[in-house]
């Protein structure tokens, strides 16, 4: 008998289109997977309210997500691509299970205490219960592997005490799920600021590059990075916006740092420089194309989303009924 994949799944928040930093650092990592398992893959728009959005505003960045996870090469008739709030299980088994959840152990979240310090204006429980909203996106689909980044590993965390501590009760249940342990995705820094990581929500528009920006408007991000006043290519810590455009260079070339350096010895930065924009640029082309072709065909990604919806719906559904069975909830 053909043995069965094991299952990855992992959900990234609808906060429109992604910057080549969220692409390089784990995006581009999802489609490598989707050859490989079992995947299913969701926008978190339920977590995305948690700080206010304009209605107009959250509906355009869902749709503009969606587009990007199919335009990036996921193939919706492989992989389970869907919207969180289109499967009424995530928020059923959210609050499910936060109480199987202690206030003491919510309250340890450093991402929550970051984020409360942060928009110290809107303090809301979903800020606060948003892990146990992740549990459950996890467990509804008896996922083996999550691919998270540094800043979700406690909630990863989280997630394997709750469903052990469910499992202890009503016996063995939940699949208790493993942080996915793959190639590591790039770490892609500020084009301003190389200490910081790469955000589209700074400030300064020169400091980002979206993975849907024209080749133009590459070149001339790229050539206003900040580098230093040595002109020279290799990669240090003391160089880190030098570095920065190397790892960018790398990834998105194949080629070592060692073969960069090579390659621009006894050149200057304008060339280094070049050759950088080129090379993202290159390699957003096909995604690029693939999206501005699909956001005009609301259609097409709406089919999607509800072949998504459905497959999920079957297996999240299914999960949060057997659960509700346990705990002892009648049902007919
Ligand atoms: N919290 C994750 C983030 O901001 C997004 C997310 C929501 C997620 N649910 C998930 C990631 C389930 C992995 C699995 O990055």
């Amino acid at each position: 008998m053909e043995e069965k994949k094991k299952v990855v799944l992992s959900l990234i928040q609808p906060t429109g289109v992604p910057t080549l930093g969220n692409y390089l650092g784990a995006l581009k990592n999802w489609v490598m997977m989707s050859k490989e398992y079992d995947c299913l893959f969701g926008e978190a728009d339920l977590h995305a309210i948690t700080v206010r959005t304009p209605p107009a505003e959250l509906k355009k960045r869902c749709l503009d997500m969606f587009a990007i996870l199919i335009a990036m090469g996921l193939d919706p008739e492989k992989s389970t691509i869907f919207c969180q709030s289109h499967v009424p299980a995530h928020a059923q088994l959210g609050w499910i299970l936060d109480c199987y959840t202690q206030f003491g152990e919510a309250s340890r979240m450093t991402q929550f205490k970051d984020k409360a310090a942060k928009h110290a204006d809107n303090v809301n429980l979903g800020l606060f219960t948003y892990p146990t909203l992740m549990a459950a996106d996890i467990l509804l689909y008896n996922a083996d592997y999550v691919p998270v980044g540094d800043d979700q590993k406690q909630h990863l965390e989280l997630t394997r005490d709750i469903a052990n501590r469910f499992n202890g009760i009503y016996g063995d249940f939940f699949k208790v799920p493993e942080p996915f342990i793959g190639k590591k995705g790039a770490r892609i820094m500020s084009l301003q600021e190389p200490d910081k990581k790469m955000s589209k929500s700074d400030t300064n528009q020169k400091s980002f590059i979206l993975v849907t920006d024209s080749p133009d408007v590459i070149v001339r991000k790229i050539k206003s990075a900040i580098t230093d006043s040595e002109a020279s290519v290799y990669y240090s810590e003391s160089k880190p916006g030098v570095s920065n455009l190397m790892e960018i260079y790398s990834v998105c070339t194949g080629k070592t740092y060692e073969q960069i350096t090579d390659e621009f010895a006894g050149r200057g930065y304008g060339d280094f420089k070049s050759a950088v924009a080129e090379a993202v640029a290159e390699e957003l082309k096909p995604l690029r194309t693939e999206y501005e072709k699909l956001i005009n065909d609301k259609a097409y990604l709406t089919e999607c989303a509800k072949k998504g919806a459905e497959k999920a719906n079957r297996i999240a559904g299914r999960t949060v009924n057997k659960c509700m069975k346990k705990i002892g909830f009648w049902q007919y």
